[in-house]
């Protein structure tokens, strides 16, 4: 095992020697491609860091809002959607992103996953591409697409076609993996496709990983370096992120995590599992702008609905646009108004720690 400093010290050497052999016009490429990576405006870190601030009351929420919200339209639709739900409105603006689940089977079974530790009872499928190409023809705009929810999404056989076909829709597109397939036909395939953001998760040190995930540490770490080394090389501006769960079983790995991947990942978050517990205020999820697509075709509104329980829709037969103000929305967003929230939100909460800002939670003085 390479400690986490090690690894730092052998990427900053690297980088002082290649400085050293190489050409200043090169050295000044490769510190315009560092800086492009993700491609995040400065406007809109600043933003966020203000919103995150000054309205939520969590600073370490900037960084996620900022990846969300990064063109004109997304922070617009962003505040008008925002507004329908302080007004506690029924129909919310503007849909803009959507969370396309191109598969729920996996190759793991991480101990605290709905996918693999039975909670999960709907049929194991693959999205089928027409499915994709129609759930996109019916979004509308959308300003970015989650190519994964449950499942490993590079068990895909086509996700590089369905990730350029989004792409090529003006379309950003986010993924998050295990990364254990990620082999460099795959990595060569994820930056040919133009994804603009890869999530490798990380369940912390190398015991709480190993056993929550039954991976070894450093087979998911030199993926996320070769993953990183390979973007370089290329000049791809596609962001590499780790995002480890913070949980009972994992916490103790948080300082190890951020330590080890600080330096080598371009973003090191982390995010509180969910947890069964009483909710009585209103989620944001059902005004905040996105819609999931299942594998299977029916549509949700929150990532915790793993079971498509709250299904609003299916983009097999329906228009996600038409989806996202429809009688099911508004008769959700109504019973969240009135504090009578269906099973799956009355009992949704998240893993109480400081590691990790919670998601669906109330948040800080404005939640
Ligand atoms: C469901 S996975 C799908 C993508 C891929 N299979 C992976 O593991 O990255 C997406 C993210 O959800 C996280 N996750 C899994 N179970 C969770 C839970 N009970 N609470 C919160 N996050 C969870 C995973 O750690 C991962 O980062
Ligand atoms: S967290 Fe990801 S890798 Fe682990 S079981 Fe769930 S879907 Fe599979």
């Amino acid at each position: 095992m390479v400690p986490p400093t090690a690894l730092s010290d052998v990427r900053a050497e690297s980088a002082r020697s290649a400085e050293v052999a190489a050409p200043a016009a090169a050295v000044t490429v490769a510190r315009r491609r560092r800086r492009d990576v993700g491609r995040v405006p400065a406007w809109a870190r600043a933003l966020a860091g203000l919103v995150a601030r000054l309205y939520l009351g969590r600073p370490d929420l900037a960084e996620p809002i900022a990846i969300r919200y990064r063109t004109v339209r997304a922070v617009l639709g962003g505040l008008l959607n925002e507004l329908a739900y302080r007004w506690g409105r029924a129909r919310a603006p503007v849909l803009l992103s959507a969370n396309l689940e191109l598969t729920n089977r996996c190759n793991l079974k991480c101990t605290f996953c709905p996918t693999a530790d039975g909670r999960m009872t709907r049929p194991k499928v693959t999205m089928e591409e027409a499915l994709f190409r129609r759930a996109l023809d019916g979004a509308g705009r959308l300003e970015f697409a989650l190519l994964f929810q449950w499942g490993e999404p590079l068990l895909h056989p086509d996700f590089a076609t369905l990730a350029r076909e989004a792409s090529r829709r003006g379309v950003r597109t986010l993924l998050t993996t295990n990364a254990t397939l990620l082999d460099d036909r795959r990595i060569a395939a994820l930056l040919g496709a133009g994804v603009d953001r890869v999530t490798v998760s990380v369940d912390g040190d190398a015991r709480t990983h190993e056993a929550v995930r039954g991976v070894p540490l450093r087979r998911t770490e030199d993926a996320v370096r070769r993953l990183v080394a390979a973007r370089d090389a290329s000049g791809s501006t596609t962001a590499v992120d780790v995002s480890m769960v913070v949980a009972p079983e994992t916490e103790a790995g948080v300082d190890d995590f951020r330590a080890r991947f600080a330096g080598v990942a371009d973003r090191v978050q982390t995010i509180p599992l969910l947890v069964r517990g009483e909710r009585r205020t209103r989620c944001r999820e059902p005004w905040r702008g996105g819609l999931v697509v299942l594998a299977d075709g029916r549509c949700t509104v929150c990532c915790v609905d793993h079971d498509g329980t709250l299904a609003v829709g299916d983009a097999r037969t329906d228009r996600l646009e038409d989806l996202w103000n429809g009688p099911r929305m508004q008769a959700l967003r109504r019973a969240h108004v009135m504090g009578d929230l269906p099973p799956v939100c009355a009992a949704c909460a998240e893993y109480p720690s400081d590691a990790a800002a919670p998601r669906f939670s109330p948040t800080g003085r404005r939640g």
